[in-house]
């Protein structure tokens, strides 16, 4: 049989959970409820399902290739990201915007973009699964540095760079964990990294963090920096199902990675329930609600229960745990609640609506030793 590229072979797959319906058949269980990937426990925005709605007729358009350009979401984003920039530059052009089947693929297309065998990327552990995949698939090195108190050590990856260096990849928030790294240590790390080298700032969970201190990563755009800013409609707005996610970078960045990218590579619904998403200023703001009295409430019953978490700035919750986090994941699936196991001693669970929440505390209380 064809064999695979050595490097691809010594990939550790992404492993995914199964489907919900599934694992109720299989347990003989009903009403189980996931909080295992993140997502917005809300659902989309009604004007998101309103757009849906419109393509799903003879006359709406999905025989018809997707605009590959992705004209009015990039304006639309373009927009909304003026707004918020700072220094003497604010304004974001459509062309310094790259639009992805998730923000996972335009990981991918970096690394295909900026990495050959043997390149180095930096990057933190725990944290996102997929960069070592996506490292390893055009045969790079991953360099990971461990966290320090659950955050990414920049100090430690500044002097992890070498000659071979290509990518560093910080998730802020970072996924497990939740936490932050904070504007001074992020413009002293940006001091040190050479020219030449991609900083990819992947903020997934940007839209929920409350954090003053969090660092304004399109300043660094704004000088110039070989920088590329990951976004996504996955969490915060509620698409995760259809896959969309978005880029920002110097024009000359962007220019080589749409190369890359393939064309027709976000479909039309995705791009027409984001653009209404993105509009829909109360859902999100609703969403946000949701999620900081979630995570009070977890804060509030978890220290009542002595059990150590991480304060997040994110839509998920990391707890280390002295039991094995297997054990932990098939006690809670029993009872129907799903979570995600993170390495040998610690969960992770999505901060989900209060009945939920209530429902994982109480799985949890069940447990004898955490
Ligand atoms: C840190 C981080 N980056 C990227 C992603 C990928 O998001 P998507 O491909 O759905 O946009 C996730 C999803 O869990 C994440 O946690």
């Amino acid at each position: 049989m064809i064999k695979p590229l050595k490097y691809v072979s010594k990939i550790k797959p992404y492993v995914p959970g199964k489907p919900v319906k599934e694992l109720e058949r299989e347990l003989g269980i009903r009403d189980s409820i996931k909080l295992a990937s993140n997502e917005n426990p809300l659902g989309p925005s009604p004007k998101a399902l309103e757009a849906l709605k419109e393509l799903l007729s003879a006359d709406g358009g999905l025989n018809r290739y997707p605009d590959d350009t992705g004209y009015y979401l990039k304006n639309a984003l373009t927009e909304r990201l003026s707004r918020g920039g700072n220094g003497s530059r604010a304004k974001i052009s459509p062309d310094e915007i790259i639009l992805g089947n998730g923000s996972n693929s335009l990981i991918d297309v970096a690394v295909r973009t900026f990495m050959g065998p043997g390149d180095e990327a930096i990057m933190g552990t725990p944290s996102f699964v997929f960069y070592p995949i996506a490292v390893g698939s055009v045969g790079g090195v991953s360099i990971e540095v461990p966290l320090v108190d659950y955050r990414h050590d920049l100090t430690a990856m500044a002097d992890a760079v070498t000659e071979k260096t290509k990518i560093v990849f910080i998730a802020n928030p970072n996924n497990p964990t939740g936490t932050i790294n904070k504007r001074g240590e992020f413009e002293r790390f940006m001091e040190k990294i050479p020219e030449g080298i991609l900083v990819v700032m992947d903020e997934a969970y940007y839209e929920y963090v409350h954090d003053s201190e969090y660092p304004d990563t399109l300043k660094y755009l704004f000088e110039g920096r070989d920088i590329l800013i990951l976004r996504t409609f996955s969490k915060v707005y509620g698409l995760a199902g259809l896959r969309i996610g978005y880029g920002i970078a110097p024009k000359a960045i962007i220019t080589e990675m749409d190369k890359i990218r393939g064309p027709f590579n976000t479909n039309s619904a995705a791009q027409a329930a984001a653009l209404q998403a993105l509009s829909d200023e109360a859902h999100l703001k609703k969403t946000v609600e949701i999620n900081e009295q979630g995570k009070e409430f977890l804060y509030k019953e978890l220290g009542a229960m002595g059990i150590s978490y991480v304060p997040t700035e994110a839509n998920f919750i990391y707890m280390p745990l002295k039991a094995e986090s297997r054990d932990i994941y098939n006690a809670l699936l029993k009872t129907g609640v799903i979570i995600r196991p993170v390495g040998p001693n610690a969960i992770r669970v999505t901060v989900g609506l209060p009945e939920e929440n209530r429902r994982f505390i109480e799985a949890l209380k069940k447990i004898k030793e955490l």
